[in-house]
Parts: structure tokens; sequence; C-alpha cells
């Protein structure tokens, strides 16, 4: 569905405002060839409506020719700020960088946050940011499952379709994602709306049943016949199923890289206003998954990296996977019973277009 550019406007304002702007302040607006002009033009209008300076930086594409696709979050290498010292000068110089390019995770992205610049990606078409515009609810619902996870010594995954992972906590952070950038070094991603940690390097041991309906990213397939992984000590040591089994495989050994196997980010999704089934309705190459990783309920884990809290890892390939009704409990304590998310912020589904600011 088209946006109103007024929609794209009001929803901007509202990011920014919930993101503590404050007039006088410098925002660099990060494009590159693949930006969405409405995104741009818009963001550009609600930066200059709240009296802050809006810059422009287009910086070139990276990658092409080692990626295997034309998504941006599939393929993890250099930035367009590798040795692109006037592009870090003006970006650590910035109150707020709002990157419409996908910059992704990397040391220059650390060194402009430690400035104290607040970056925040939005890359997911206008009909998905102006749904999913984060509220502050989505900010207090967030947090709290954070705050939970970063007390926890276990995570412990279960689902009917067999899966019976554990995964030992505490060497790395939990993060809070839920759309604002609203601290100075704060990254976020509109839309988003999850709770994620890193398990202990080595410290993840079970079973993984990918089952039929759950969604692979960055492939943005729905699997059709049950994946059953086993992870030891941190890594998969074995794929077995059927067709998707032998594509996720293919896909993971084609990095030829052993950090590819290794288990990365782990967590839940809260995010009402996002959908499992909203993959199904989508041109591939139209989305980057959001509402996939973000749907309230789901468990989301990863296969690649985990440098971005601190760890060691970096490998090229970085796979999400949201599995539907499992079962998730922290120190025995259920958080996510079959799907269902067990807090007390449960918010209802609908818009919440325009709630937080004007
Ligand atoms: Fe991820």
């Amino acid at each position: 569905m088209a946006v109103s550019d007024r929609d794209m406007i009001d929803a901007w304002k509202q990011v920014l405002t919930l993101s503590r702007l404050e007039a006088g302040q410098i925002v660099t607006v990060l494009t590159s060839s693949s930006t969405h002009p409405q995104t741009m033009a818009t963001a550009i209008t609600a930066v200059q409506m709240l009296g802050a300076v809006a810059n422009r930086l287009d910086l070139q594409p990276v990658n092409a020719e080692k990626a295997l696709s034309r998504d941006a979050l599939a393929y993890l290498g250099t930035t367009p700020l590798t040795n692109n010292r006037a592009a870090i000068a003006a970006l650590k110089e910035s109150d707020m960088v709002l990157d419409l390019m996908t910059l992704l995770f990397s040391p220059e992205q650390h060194e402009i946050l430690k400035a104290g610049t607040k970056i925040l990606l939005a890359v997911e078409p206008p009909e998905v940011l102006v749904r999913m515009v984060p509220n502050a609810a989505d900010r207090v619902r967030v947090k709290r499952a954070a705050e939970r996870m970063a007390r926890a010594k276990e995570m412990h995954i279960t689902s009917a379709a067999g899966t019976d992972l554990r995964c030992a906590l505490g060497e790395f952070p939990a993060i809070a994602e839920y759309g604002l950038a609203d601290e100075p070094g704060r990254w976020d991603h509109w839309p988003s709306g999850f709770a994620l940690t890193w398990p202990n390097e080595g410290g993840s041991n079970g079973t993984l049943v990918i089952d039929r309906g759950d969604i692979i990213l960055p492939t943005k397939t729905y699997v059709q016949d049950a994946i059953h992984v086993t992870v030891e000590n941190g890594f998969v040591v074995d794929i077995k199923g059927g067709f998707d089994a032998e594509l996720l495989a293919g896909y993971m050994a084609s990095f030829n890289d052993p950090d590819a196997y290794a288990m990365s980010h782990i967590g839940w999704g809260l995010q009402p206003r996002a959908h499992w089934s909203t993959l199904a309705m989508y041109n591939r190459e139209a989305t980057i998954g959001m509402d996939a990783r973000a749907y309230e309920g789901n468990f989301l884990f990863s296969f690649g990296p985990n440098n971005e809290a601190g760890g060691s890892r970096a490998p090229a390939c970085h796979i999400d996977i949201p599995l539907r009704n499992c079962t998730v409990a922290l120190d025995g304590e259920i958080m996510v019973d079959n799907g269902k998310v067990m807090d007390t912020e449960a918010q209802p589904a609908g818009n919440s277009k325009f709630s937080g600011a004007k």
C-alpha cells in the first residue's frame, strides 16, 4: 500500500521526538543507491520541522562481488566506512545518524557510537515503517524483557516439534531493540521490538527444530520440511532433514568459514504489530524481513557473529531464524509459553501510529 508523505513525516517526527532529538542538533541522513527516496525525503523534512539541521551523506555500496544476494543483512563484510575517514569524521560530529543505507556493525560504527552519536537504521519499505512506528510502550516492554534476560544464567528453549536447547548466559550483555535511538551512543533499528543476548562462548547445547512454517532469513523462506539442527558446545555440528535442510546447509557451507556455524544472538519477539504471515505477501527483495524477526512470541536465534556483543567471531555469514510455538525459560522461569509472551505489558495489536509525539 502506498504511504502518503504526510504519514511518513508524522512517523519520522514520532521516532525522532521519542529519540529525544532536540532543536539545533545535527542529523546526518546516510544514503546509498538502495535508499528509498520517500523515506529519505520525509526524514529530511521531519528533521527540519523539529528545528534540527539535516545533512545527507551518500556512500557507495560495497561487497557486491562477494555477496550471494541483494539482501544487505546477508553478507557482513567491509562497510562503506572502511578506510573512509572523511565519512567517519562527519558521522562522529553528528548528534544522530539516520542510516537509510544499512551500515551494519563494524569497528568504524563502534567508534562513531563511542563518540556519542546515536544511530537509527531504517530500511524497510515505507508502509512497514508506518505500521510499526515505535512508541513509548514498546520501549518499556522490550527494556523489561532485556533487563530480565541480563540477570539470567541460562536460557532453555523447548517446543513440541522437538527443540530442546540450553544456552548458558552471562558473558555478553542483553540488548533491547525497540526502534528508538534515544540515548547518546545508542544504535537501534526501526522497526524492531525484541530482546536478545548471546550465549556464552561454547555454552549452547541441544537440538533446534526449525519446523514447517518457520522462517529462515536471509533466504526469506517458509520451511516446508522440518530441519533438525544439533548444537554442541556453541557450534552447529549436524543439520538433518529434507530439501530445506540441504538448502540451509548448502548456504552455510558456501561461506567456507567454521564461524558461520557458531550460535549467535538468542531472544524473543515482542512486537504486536509485526506478523509471522507478512513475509508471504512480499517479494523477497522488497523487505529485509523485520516482521519475521520481531513478531510477538517468536524465539529468534541466529548463527554467525558475536563481535557486536564484544565477542571475537565476525563471519560474513549471518542467519536469523525465528521459531513459532516455542517455550523459552530463563533460569526455569517461563518467559514465552508455547509462543505466547508471559509478560504483563502485552498491548492490543493494531496500529500505534502517532501515539507518542506530535
Ligand atoms: Fe541477526
